[in-house]
């Protein structure tokens, strides 16, 4: 998704401006911009591509002078990815500059009027309608803050917004509406990022800035104002992680660092939440009245917050007999969902920001049920839409194709799960105590996991080639071959597909032939003899068997040609030790094709755009 960044204040702004987007780039992107004003004009440059070329073209920044500035990553909705449908985007006479997260819904009803009323366009794209505007309304008398509260009035959509105005060289605007924004509160100037990692470098002080609400930022105030112009106070927070979280850290890639975080994420998780031998998750403030009264759980979410999902309807449904609904949350927001009285909604992001998702939260909400985010990133738009939030402690994720913060889901909803049952007087002491220690040893057993990383990267090496693969599974571990599926396929671009693997035989076996790969995730032991014939089903008929399984179950290589074990554990967490391999063999089949592992084409790490 687009990245915004600004700074006003003592430093040359282009420089920031470029380390800013940097710390964006995660977000997925197809050309960069800035604008600077440089004491007589606002200047810009723009080049499609990578950051680096913007770099490049402005030798670092140094050929655009002034204090005052704004940039952005654009990821293209509106308009191919071109210099011309880059931003900034500015008025005829180059007086006012904009940048812009988000979509502007009825940008071509507002571009026609803006046409009739003389306004050339240069551009495809919906953002250019804003900086027209707002030439609009200020050439009609109104001071930029008023301009921007009408704008606001005006456009429809999702937007955050940095705007700078040659006349007030000393001032940025921002604004947002369901596209995230944040202020930092620097020692010598103020910011404006989409996400926190591009400010950490300057401050730790941050404003998470609510729907509808204006920043107006001089290199040493900072004012908030409502969609009426109207002052409001805010508070500004602390940033506790450090800014290290947001580099590689000496590993190659962001993706790899992020899976050797997975112990400390599961235990960052885990922790806090266990107190005396049992679960504690007062956090959530529920009630235990509230968690009996539980009749249903829909469980909104999109990719592979969609898949932890799905293992927790197997978890939910067997520990605490709560029957689950897992839906994807785009597919719920356009349908009429019928949604029982008691049904609470439990949304799952580790952006916080997926704009499906949060408006499945807002349709919950609406309808009056009991809404639960999991979330990652703190504060984010989906954590202050829900009436409760669970918050997995995984740290800034920046790799685009998601592993530590999968990972930390996976525990949020064990522990809620556990949680719920023991409520309900479905777990006796013994059996919580037993669960809590199996949960316990996770992230050692992850470590022990990737220990083994580099016999991966060999199997992986002999896979480069693969044009299809198949993942099946059996229950939870059908949960475990779609996420192993998505792994592989977003980031090696092989045509990967998960079945449950008693679906096989209804047609795609059709497509198994010589030499196909097959991942059969095997590691429930209630339909393990089951999966084991689904395999030799494939076997048969000439397909490559990786075969992922616990120890104990050796007997697998009889109808695998490649096993990958896990340690033994409860049978509710196997997805949180068989994910593993499963990441690593997508992070080294991409590594091995030589592709960009952290910035898969096409894809955008925080989805705030339907
Ligand atoms: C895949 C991946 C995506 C996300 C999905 C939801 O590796 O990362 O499928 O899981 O876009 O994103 P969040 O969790 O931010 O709502």
């Amino acid at each position: 998704m687009c990245g915004i960044v600004g700074y006003v204040g003592k430093s040359q702004a282009a420089p920031i401006l470029l380390d800013g987007l940097s710390k964006l780039e995660y977000r997925g992107y197809d050309s960069a911009g800035m604008a600077v004003y440089d004491g007589t004009k606002i200047e810009y440059e723009k080049a499609k591509g990578r950051l680096r070329l913007l770099s490049e073209k402005t030798h670092d920044g140094e050929t655009m002078q002034g204090t005052i500035g704004i940039g952005h990553t654009r990821w293209a909705t509106h308009g191919e990815p071109s210099e011309a449908n880059a931003h900034p985007h500015l008025n005829e006479e180059e007086t006012i500059a904009v940048v812009h997260n988000g979509i502007i819904e009825n940008y071509a009803k507002l571009k026609e009027k803006l046409i009739k009323r003389g306004y050339n366009f240069k551009s495809e794209t919906d953002t250019e309608v804003v900086a027209h505007l707002l030439d609009y309304y200020y050439k009609q008398g109104n001071d930029p803050l008023t301009c921007v509260t009408k704008v606001m009035h005006r456009v429809e959509g999702a937007y955050a917004l940095g705007i700078i105005f040659a006349d007030y060289p000393d001032q940025i605007y921002s604004v947002r509406k369901d596209s995230p924004l944040i202020v930092g509160l620097g020692k010598d100037g103020n910011l404006i990022a989409s996400d926190v990692p591009a400010v950490l470098k300057y401050t730790r002080n941050v404003y998470f800035i609510e729907n509808e609400e204006i920043a107006r930022l001089t290199e040493d105030t900072i004012e908030f104002f409502d969609v009426d112009g109207q002052p409001i106070e805010k508070e500004a927070k602390t940033i506790d992680w450090d800014v290290d979280a947001a580099e590689k850290g000496g590993y190659d890639h962001f993706m790899i660092k992020e899976i050797h975080e997975e112990p400390k994420t599961v235990r960052d998780t885990l922790n806090p939440r266990i107190k005396n031998d049992t679960v504690d998750i007062e956090e959530l403030g529920m009630s235990d009245d509230e968690i009996k009264s539980i009749s249903r759980i829909r469980i909104v979410a999109c990719g592979s917050a969609y898949h932890t999902g799905v293992t927790a309807k197997y978890v939910f449904e067997e520990m605490a007999r709560i029957p689950v609904e897992v839906d994807i949350a785009s597919e719920f927001r356009y349908r009429n969902p019928i949604l029982q009285e008691n049904e609470l909604v439990i949304a799952i992001s580790q952006s916080g920001e997926t704009a499906d998702t949060k408006e499945a939260v807002r349709m919950a909400r609406a309808m009056g049920n009991m809404t639960l985010a999991i979330v990652n990133v703190v504060g984010s738009s989906i954590a202050r839409e829900a009436e409760k939030v669970m918050y997995t402690w995984a740290g800034p994720e920046i790799s685009v194709a998601t592993t530590k913060a999968y990972s930390a889901q996976l525990v949020a909803l064990y522990l809620l799960a556990m949680k719920f049952a023991d409520v309900r007087g479905l777990l006796s002491a013994d059996e919580m105590k037993s669960l809590i220690t199996d949960l316990k040893k996770l992230p050692e057993q992850i470590e022990m996991l990737l220990g083994n990383k580099e016999r991966i990267q060999k199997f992986a090496n002999r896979f480069v080639a693969a044009k299809d693969v198949f993942f099946i599974g059996r229950g939870i571990d059908y949960a475990i071959a779609m996420e192993g599926s998505l792994k592989l396929k977003e980031i090696s671009y092989i045509h990967s597909e998960a079945y449950a693997a008693g679906e096989l035989k209804h047609g795609t076996i059709s497509l198994i032939e010589e030499g196909t790969l097959v991942g059969a995730v095997a590691t429930q032991e209630n339909v393990y003899a089951k999966t084991v014939s689904n395999i030799v089903e494939c076997k048969t008929r000439g397909a490559f068997i990786l075969a992922v399984t616990t120890v104990g179950h050796e007997d697998i290589e009889e109808v695998a040609d490649y096993v990958m074990y896990v340690p033994q554990t409860n049978r509710y967490f196997t997805n949180s030790l068989a994910i593993i391999p499963l990441q690593l063999f997508g992070y080294y089949v991409s590594v091995g094709k030589g592709f960009d592992v952290d910035h898969p084409r096409n894809l955008a790490k925080s989805v705030t755009v339907e």
